[in-house]
């Protein structure tokens, strides 16, 4: 199957490190996120070691908090050895909530708040990666009034387009994230930031996009941002100690889509980094890499109820699912390719040509469109794999559903890591 950790039982059913999806449904109910957290640990020690191994010391990496976040993730995390992304005092709060140290927490956005500076300051984060010059004004002035010296990356773009989906590329000169290096606008930010005394500039970021499976266009970003690197070196005397190359790397939606070597790109783009370091008797920076869809889609993923199937004739069948777009906007919003495979029924032929619809009052409510199931029933169960990145976290309460509850797998074990919400919880903001 599309991972090693998926595979089916005696009785047909979709298993799951070990564990019957049928039973976990029948035990935690559904719809039904499932994060493998084997999978996830086995993920996390991939990039930790390839940078540790291929990298400078003090190279590793971090989480991006976008793709998944619960205060239950991040002792995983801490204990894996990894830093984390995070772009809200939402995320900030969740991380710490999980015991996670602030020291490690790189703290991004376009717009952050007085208030967001202010808790994050006050929260101690280890690094703010400071996406303008206003930001860096308001830095600098509430780092001054706490007395301290905040460490921060600036962040730049390279102007790369690794050739994905325009939504989610944000390499681009043209986007709202960071200063523009080829403008001459980040050669201004850098100047700016080197003057603000309560600010320690320790190098720069650039995330130029997702789902990219080669390490090349990482090798372009970092030709650019060395050569912008030594143009700051010549023109201020500051040598940046780290690179921070965003996060990016792709996963397999689909069994046609390409498996992604990370360790043997992570080691290309060292050797890459290596040589344009020589080329220019630039010092080594340490490298970060923010990974998200690559550390957890492939841990996670969804169990649906079928509620039944309707046909159109001479158009197509629906099969409508007890979930949809509230916890997978996914297709209605890029169309993402998923793998749907029945969960009860793995060994059924599937010669049934079908869209899987979601339960909102909404036609763009489908989950995939002209799939192949066998004939579904009422009450079957349907897996939808790679599920872990950017599902739950874009989940909504759209038409007051409730959502799902998480459970983590272990060892063979389950164990609920977020509780499904009520209707109480739907009210509880309600005055
Ligand atoms: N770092 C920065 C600065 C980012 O903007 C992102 C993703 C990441 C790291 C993590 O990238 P990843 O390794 O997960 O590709 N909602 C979209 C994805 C948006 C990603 C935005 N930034 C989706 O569902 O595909």
């Amino acid at each position: 199957m599309l991972y090693d950790n998926l595979a089916v039982n005696e009785q047909g059913h979709l298993t799951v490190g070990g564990l019957d999806t049928v039973a976990l449904a029948e035990e935690f109910g559904a719809p039904l996120y499932v994060l493998d957290e084997d999978k996830l640990r086995e993920n996390c020690r991939t990039y930790v070691q390839a940078l540790r191994e291929n990298m400078l010391e003090g190279s590793y990496p971090l989480f991006a908090g976008k793709a998944l976040c619960f205060k239950g993730l991040y002792p995983v995390l801490n204990e894996e050895g990894m830093g984390a992304d995070v772009v809200s005092p939402g995320e900030i709060y969740t991380a710490l909530a999980g015991g996670f140290p602030a020291e490690k927490l790189y703290f991004h956005g376009n717009n952050k708040t007085d208030e967001d500076i202010a808790y994050a300051l006050d929260s101690h984060v280890g690094c703010f990666i400071v996406d303008n010059h206003q930001e860096l004004a308001r830095l600098d002035e509430a780092a001054g009034v706490r007395g301290i010296r905040q460490r921060v990356l600036l962040r730049v773009t390279p102007g790369i387009d690794p050739h994905t989906l325009q939504a989610i590329n944000t390499g681009r000169i043209d986007c709202q994230f960071g200063v523009p290096i080829e403008t001459g606008q980040a050669a201004r930010f850098v100047a700016d930031a080197l003057s603000r005394k309560n600010l320690i500039v320790e190098g720069f970021h650039s995330h130029i996009g997702s789902q990219i499976f080669e390490a090349e266009p990482f090798c372009d970003a970092v030709d650019i941002l060395l050569d912008f690197a030594q143009a700051m070196r010549q023109a201020h005397g500051f040598v940046a100690e780290t690179l921070n190359l965003g996060g990016g790397f792709g996963v397999r939606y689909l069994e046609s889509d390409p498996v992604v070597d990370i360790p043997g790109n992570i080691r290309a783009l060292a050797e890459h980094l290596r040589q344009g370091c020589a080329e220019k008797d630039y010092p080594v920076p340490k490298v970060l890499l923010e990974p998200g869809r690559s550390i957890v889609a492939n841990a996670g993923l969804t169990l649906y109820r079928v509620g039944g199937i309707k046909t159109i004739e001479g158009y197509r069948s629906y099969v409508t699912v007890n979930g949809g777009m509230t916890d997978n906007p996914r297709y209605a919003l890029y169309k993402a390719p998923y793998t749907v495979v029945p969960a009860s029924r793995m060994n059924d032929a599937r010669e049934f040509t079908c869209t899987v619809a979601g339960r909102c009052c909404e036609s763009g409510d489908l989950i995939q469109e002209n799939i192949q199931l066998p004939e579904m029933r009422r009450d079957d169960l349907l897996a939808v794999l790679t599920t872990g990145a950017y599902n739950f976290t874009m989940a909504s309460n759209y038409n007051r559903l409730c959502r799902p509850a998480l459970v983590m797998v272990r060892n063979g074990k389950a164990r609920l890591a977020v509780r499904r919400q009520t209707f109480a919880d739907l009210v509880a903001c309600d005055l």
